[in-house]
């Protein structure tokens, strides 16, 4: 399995998933799952959902209507903050199967880890339960810390496939994918664009566009790339879903590389969701 053009990225468990996917954030309706039926055909063939964005209907009828064999595809989604108890966990896993129509999804992550709530735990044995039974391939989470996964290997042995967090150039996420390369748990970048304009109009990303030849968007989604992460972009712009894709096949020198991490922030949070703090329904 892999996009065209885009190398497979082998996850801990045995599957892999693509080096660059299509995020769903926002994407809804039934224009969303033109949107999404564009994004499959131009290529992506990683899809990342969560329950909270309410568009698996969509995700799954765009996967059908692709017409592309479904062993092609991954598709993500995510437990919402409110299921994580054990059967609601198992439940939501259900659910998520029946919104969308398939018989397995690909990947299931944890969305956040709302530590007040302390149930992550629990949600993690139930989605490694939703594995064993067959209903997802890989499970994995989502903004994530290492005190929050040390806790989940420590008290259920079991390693998170991939971890999604907030991750550009403003915020680079060295410590936090220094320990998941460390426990051979694959990064993938939400926000990976910015989402608003601030960080494709920084003069230092629109400096390497300029002497590359490649958009800011490529710019920036090469370097998560070439940092060791799988960037999720969202676009509802085929054209931009084109451009985006084709970041899987440059380069970035040196040069480059640093004049982009130059411009990690101490704080680069761009919507101030600190998963210390965060709360997700
Ligand atoms: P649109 O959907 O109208 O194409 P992120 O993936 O970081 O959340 O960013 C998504 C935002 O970035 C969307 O508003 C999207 O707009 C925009 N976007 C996606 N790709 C590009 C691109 N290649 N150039 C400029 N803006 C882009």
């Amino acid at each position: 399995m892999t996009a065209p053009g885009v190398p497979p990225v082998a996850l801990n468990d045995g599957t892999d998933i693509p080096a660059i996917g299509f995020g769903t954030y926002g994407v809804k309706g039934d224009r969303g799952r033109e949107t999404i039926v564009a994004a499959l055909r131009n290529g992506y063939r990683l899809l990342d959902s969560a329950v909270g964005y309410e568009n698996e209907e969509q995700v799954g009828e765009a996967v059908r209507r692709s017409g592309i064999p479904r062993d092609e595809i991954r598709v993500t989604s995510k437990l919402p903050g409110r299921h994580h108890r054990h059967d609601l966990a198992i439940g939501s896993v259900e659910s998520s199967l029946r919104r969308t129509g398939l018989d397995h999804l690909d990947l299931y992550l944890i969305h956040w880890p709302n530590p007040s709530q302390d149930l992550y735990v629990e949600a993690w044995a139930a989605l490694a339960e939703a594995r064993s039974r067959g209903l997802v391939r890989s499970i994995g989470v989502s903004n994530f810390l290492p005190e929050h996964i040390d806790r989940l290997i420590r008290e259920t042995g079991v390693v998170p496939a991939v971890n999604q967090i907030e991750l550009h150039p403003y915020l680079p996420q060295t410590e936090q994918r220094t320990y998941d390369d460390a426990h051979g748990i694959v990064t993938e970048a939400w926000s990976p664009l910015g989402r608003d304009r601030r960080l494709l109009d920084d003069p230092a990303i629109t400096a390497v566009a300029g002497r590359t030849g490649h958009t800011p968007a490529q710019v920036v989604l090469r370097w998560e790339m070439q940092i060791g992460t799988v960037p999720l972009p969202k676009s509802s712009t085929p054209s931009r879903q084109v451009e985006n894709l084709s970041a899987a096949q440059m380069e970035l020198s040196a040069e480059d590389m640093a004049d982009i991490a130059a411009l990690a922030r101490a704080d680069g949070r761009l919507w101030g969701q600190d998963p210390r703090v965060y709360e997700e329904s």
